[in-house]
């Protein structure tokens, strides 16, 4: 059911909620509630190995302000309060991984991506949009990213360096928790997306993959 049209001040609040998430994100200023998975841990040894671990890991740690925008976004438009409850207990895991992902950037001697302004606006414009579609649907369109984001991870596993671990410890405990937020989805009721739609996210996916790769 829809609820009444927000009053003009629980809307401004939102919204700079909203605002205030964002600059969190993208200022570095989230932190953890859980200690990092990886904290301890030494390695990699080689330089070569630290470069490709800080590339992947800055491509790993867009995905998490990605991640922050879209709960952000979906949170903002969501109608049903279990639902709403549901997306912030997943935003601040989410919290954690971009905190974690942002530490382990400083240890390897890499940088966040400078397009990542750029990705937290498209990701909280479909947040919001799949929102508006409804509550299934934007449960569908979460359950999806977590599970594209858990392979993805998986494919990351496959690419660290074996002496990584510290960034591997990282990268486990957020497939852990994809998986999870993937499955919160469906048992609230999530809407199976049509196959063009998952075909685009993942392409939208690609590019973001492979650009914060390289810068
Ligand atoms: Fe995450
Ligand atoms: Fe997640």
């Amino acid at each position: 059911m829809r609820p009444a049209i927000p009053a003009f001040s629980d809307l401004a609040d939102a919204l700079l909620i909203a605002a205030d998430e964002a600059l969190r994100a993208l200022s570095g200023a989230a932190t953890a509630a859980r200690p990092s998975p990886g904290a301890g841990a030494s390695g990699p040894e080689r330089r070569e190995d630290r470069e490709l671990s800080g590339r992947l890991m800055r491509v790993n740690h867009t995905g998490e302000v990605c991640a922050q925008a879209l709960y952000s976004g979906q949170a903002l438009v969501a109608r049903d309060p279990a639902i709403r409850d549901a997306l912030k207990n997943a935003a601040s895991e989410e919290r954690d991984h971009l905190a974690w992902c942002r530490e382990r950037l400083g240890e390897l001697g890499s940088r966040s991506s400078i397009l990542d302004p750029l990705w937290y606006m498209g990701s909280f414009a479909w947040g919001v949009a799949s929102g508006l579609a409804g509550d299934r649907w934007s449960l569908g369109f979460l359950s999806e990213t977590e599970d594209q984001v858990e392979r993805h991870l998986d494919g990351h596993l496959d690419r660290l360096p074996e002496d990584d671990r510290a960034s591997r410890a990282i990268v486990l405990q957020m497939r852990e928790d994809e998986n999870r937020h993937g499955a919160t989805g469906r048992a609230l009721g999530a809407q199976e997306l049509p196959e063009p739609v998952k075909s685009a996210m993942r392409a939208a996916a690609r590019v973001m993959t492979g650009t914060t790769y390289w810068v």
